[in-house]
C-alpha cells in the first residue's frame, strides 16, 4: 500500500514493515541482554504502544512480565500539552526494574507525568524503549535508553498509532502529506 487515506487526511509509506521487524528483534535482543538476572517489569502505555510491546516482548528470549498504563495527551494531529492518566497501575513497583514500552516520543509530556507518578513507587531503576523518537521536538527532560528510529516532525501513523482513532492496525508506518 503506497498512501492510505484515513479521515480527511493522506498518509505516504514511510517505514516498512522489513524495517520495523528487524528493528524490533535488535532492540529485543539488546534489551534481553541488559535485564537478564533482574526483577523486570514491563509497562507498555496505551493505546499506542499495544503493536509494539507485543512484537518488542516476544522479541525477548525469555519471559518478561508485562502491565499496562494508559495515558492520553493527544486530539488530532497535536498534543494537548495535558495529559490523562485514564487507567493506572495494579502491580506494585518496589526493587524492580522498570522498562516503560512506548510508541513514540514527540513533546516527551506524557512520559514525563508518568515518570513522576512512577518515582513515588521506588523502582529499582527505571528504563524507556520508544519506537520512534522526534528528537527535534523533544526537550532532552530524561534519558530514551531504546530508540527504534529517529524521525524528523512528521505526524505518522501505522502500527500502533493513530490519527484521531484511525490507522493503529497499519502494518507499517505512514506519514502525514502536507496541503
Ligand atoms: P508526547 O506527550 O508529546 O511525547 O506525545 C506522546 C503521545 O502522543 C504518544 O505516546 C502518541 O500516543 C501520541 N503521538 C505523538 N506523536 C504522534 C504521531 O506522530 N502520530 C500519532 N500519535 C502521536
Ligand atoms: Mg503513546
Amino acid at each position: 500500500m503506497e498512501s492510505v487515506k484515513l479521515h480527511d487526511k493522506v498518509f505516504e509509506s514511510y517505514i516498512s514493515e522489513a524495517q520495523i521487524d528487524q528493528r524490533v528483534g535488535e532492540l529485543g535482543a539488546q534489551i534481553g541482554d541488559d535485564f537478564r538476572d533482574v526483577d523486570m517489569l514491563s509497562i507498555g502505555v496505551l493505546n499506542g504502544a499495544f503493536v509494539f510491546a507485543a512484537d518488542l516482548l516476544r522479541a525477548i528470549p525469555y519471559e518478561v512480565e508485562c502491565s499496562f498504563v494508559k495515558m492520553s495527551s493527544y486530539v488530532d494531529t497535536h498534543s494537548t500539552g495535558v495529559v490523562s492518566e485514564l487507567i493506572g497501575l495494579g502491580e506494585s513497583l518496589e526493587g524492580r526494574h522498570v522498562l516503560i514500552i512506548e510508541d513514540i516520543v514527540d513533546t516527551g509530556s506524557t512520559l514525563r507525568k508518568f515518570m513522576e507518578t512512577l518515582r513515588g513507587k521506588n523502582p529499582a531503576s527505571v528504563r524507556i524503549a520508544s519506537l520512534l523518537l522526534k528528537s527535534e521536538v523533544f526537550d532532552n527532560a530524561f534519558p530514551v535508553d531504546y530508540v527504534g528510529f529517529d524521525i524528523p516532525n512528521h505526524f505518522v501513523v501505522g502500527y500502533g498509532l493513530d490519527y484521531n482513532g484511525l490507522g493503529r492496525g497499519l502494518r507499517s508506518i505512514y506519514r502525514i502529506v502536507e496541503g
